[in-house]
C-alpha cells in the first residue's frame, strides 16, 4: 500500500526522489523554499535535465500522487515518512555545512505526526542522525540514515535499479518501515547502525574518487613512459579483481559531491584522530590534473594564451546533466582566462546567453562551430557523446591552427589525424 512521504528539498535528489517514490505507489508531497521552482514544477517544468524526469513528474501530477508545496513545513503534517534532501555543502574548514539540515529539521520539527519517521537522504557526516534527532526536538519521532547513491545523468534509472538500498537505524522497526517503502526494487537491502550507513557513502564516494585520481596519476606514467592509456586500462579491467567500470582518465573529478565529500571524509577522518593520507593525495592528483590540462592547451595554443581564444567543447561537469557546479570544465577555463585566454565554448545543456555567475567571462556559443571561430586550440572536456560525430572539415576551416586537447579522449583519432589535426590526450 502507498504510504504518505514528504520530501523537503526538490534539487537533484529530492525531485528524482519524490518522482521514484510516487511512480512507486506513494503519495507524495515535495516542498522547496524557492518559489520560482515550485511555481515552474506545479506546472509540470523541471528545472533540471534528468532523463526520464519529466515523464515521472507528469505522471505524477497527473494521478494526484506528487505535489508540490513553498515551505517544508506545510509539507509534512500529514506524512508519515519525511526525507531530507537538502544540501550538505562543503564548509570552511573542509567538512560538511550541516546548516540546512539543522534549519530544514527545526523548521518541520513542530508540525511532525508522532511515529513518523525522518529518513535522511542527504549526505553527512557520522553523527548527523543526533543532529536531525536534536534540531527536530521530538522524542516521539524516529530518525533513520539512508543514503542515496545515485548518479546525475541516471538519476531516475538508479534510483528504481539501485546496486543497494542502505539503512541505518538505531531502532529495528523504524529500518523496517523505511525499508518496506522500496518494496517495489529489486536491490540488496543492507540494515546497519546510522554511523555505518553513513560512512558507506563517503566511503563508497572517496573510493570511486580514488579510482579516478588512480587512473589520472597512470595517465601521466603512460605519457612519460609512451604507453596508451587506453589499452593499460583494457587490459587492467579484464582483471576480475579490477574490473573496467569508473577508470577513464579525463580532466579530473569534479561536481556536487566528490569534491567536497572527499574533503569531508578527511576532516571525519582527522576529528576521529585518522591522517587520511590516502585520500589526500587523491584530492592533490586531482588538482595537478587540472593544471596539466590546462597546461597541454596551453603548449597546443602556441605558449602564450594571452588574447589567444581557445574554443572548449563542454561546461557541464560530466555529459547528460546540466549541472555545473564544481565543473572540472570551468575549473581548467579559470586557469586559462587568468592567462588571458579568451574562452569561446560549446555545451549541448547549456544555452547560448544564459546568465549564470559561473559562465562570467566565458562566450557561450550556440553551436560548436561557432565555438571553434579563430581559435588557436580546441579542448574537450566533458563526454557528450554528440561531439564525436561533427563535421571535423568545417571545424578545420574555422580554426585558426587545427590543435585539439582531447581532455576525454572521447574523439576519434584518425579522422582528426587524417584531416591534418594534431592531436593530445590523456595519457596517450
Ligand atoms: N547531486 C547528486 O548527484 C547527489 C547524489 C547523492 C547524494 N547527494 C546529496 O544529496 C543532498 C542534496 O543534493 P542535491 O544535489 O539534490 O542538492 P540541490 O542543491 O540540487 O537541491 C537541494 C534543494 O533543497 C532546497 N532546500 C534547501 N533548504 C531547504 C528547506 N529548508 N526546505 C525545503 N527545501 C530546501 C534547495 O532550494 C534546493 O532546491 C546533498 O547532501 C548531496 O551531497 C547528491
Amino acid at each position: 500500500m502507498g504510504q504518505k512521504i514528504a520530501v523537503i528539498g526538490t534539487g537533484y535528489v529530492g525531485l528524482t526522489t519524490g518522482a521514484c517514490l510516487s511512480h512507486l505507489g506513494h503519495d507524495v508531497v515535495c516542498a522547496d523554499v524557492v518559489p520560482e521552482k515550485v511555481d515552474a514544477l506545479n506546472r509540470g517544468e523541471i528545472p533540471i535535465l534528468e532523463a526520464g524526469l519529466e515523464e515521472l513528474v507528469n505522471e505524477g501530477r497527473q494521478s494526484g500522487q506528487l505535489r508540490f508545496v513553498l515551505g517544508a513545513a506545510g509539507a509534512v503534517s500529514d506524512a508519515e515518512f519525511i526525507y531530507l534532501c537538502v544540501p550538505t555543502p562543503q564548509g570552511d574548514d573542509g567538512s560538511a555545512d550541516l546548516s540546512y539540515i539543522r534549519d530544514a529539521a527545526a523548521e518541520i520539527g513542530p508540525h511532525l505526526r508522532s511515529e513518523s519517521v525522518v529518513i535522511n537522504k542527504s549526505t553527512v557526516p557520522v553523527g548527523s542522525t543526533r543532529v536531525v534527532e536534536q534540531s527536530l526536538g521530538r522524542s516521539d519521532v524516529h530518525v533513520v540514515s539512508n543514503p542515496e547513491f545515485l548518479r546525475e545523468g541516471s538519476a531516475v534509472h538508479d534510483f528504481l535499479h539501485p546496486d543497494r538500498v542502505v539503512i541505518g537505524a538505531d531502532d529495528q522497526s523504524a529500518a523496517i518501515r523505511v525499508a518496506g517503502l522500496y518494496l517495489g526494487l529489486a536491490a540488496p537491502l543492507q540494515v546497519t547502525d546510522p554511523a555505518s550507513a553513513e560512512t558507506i557513502k563517503y566511503a563508497s564516494n572517496a573510493f570511486l574518487a580514488t579510482k579516478i585520481s588512480f587512473v589520472n596519476a597512470i595517465a601521466a606514467v603512460c605519457e612519460a613512459v609512451g604507453a596508451d592509456v587506453n589499452d593499460v586500462v583494457l587490459g587492467m579491467g579484464y582483471d576480475k579483481r579490477i574490473g573496467d567500470a569508473f577508470l577513464r582518465p579525463g580532466p579530473g573529478f569534479g561536481g556536487s559531491c566528490f569534491p567536497k565529500d572527499t574533503h569531508a571524509l578527511v576532516k571525519i577522518a582527522e576529528d576521529a584522530g585518522y591522517d587520511f593520507d590516502l585520500l589526500k593525495g587523491v584530492i592533490t592528483v586531482n588538482d595537478q590534473q587540472f593544471a596539466r590540462v590546462a597546461a597541454k592547451i596551453e603548449t597546443a595554443a602556441g605558449g602564450d594564451l594571452d588574447g589567444t581564444v581557445v574554443a572548449v567543447w563542454g561546461l557541464t561537469f560530466k555529459a547528460r546533466t546540466d549541472d555545473l557546479r564544481d565543473s572540472p570544465s570551468l575549473e581548467i577555463i579559470g586557469r586559462l582566462k587568468a592567462k588571458g585566454a579568451r574562452i569561446q565554448a560549446y555545451d549541448p545543456a547549456i544555452h547560448a546567453g544564459t546568465t549564470d555567475p559561473r559562465l562570467e567571462g566565458i562566450e557561450v556559443c550556440a553551436d560548436p562551430y561557432a565555438a571553434c571561430q579563430d581559435a588557436a586550440v580546441l579542448a574537450v572536456l566533458t563526454e557528450w557523446d554528440e561531439l564525436k560525430w561533427l563535421d571535423f572539415d568545417k571545424v578545420g576551416e574555422v580554426m585558426a591552427a587545427k590543435r585539439v586537447v582531447d581532455g576525454r579522449n572521447l574523439l576519434e583519432r584518425s579522422p582528426l589525424t587524417r584531416r591534418g589535426f594534431l592531436v593530445d590526450g590523456i595519457g596517450r
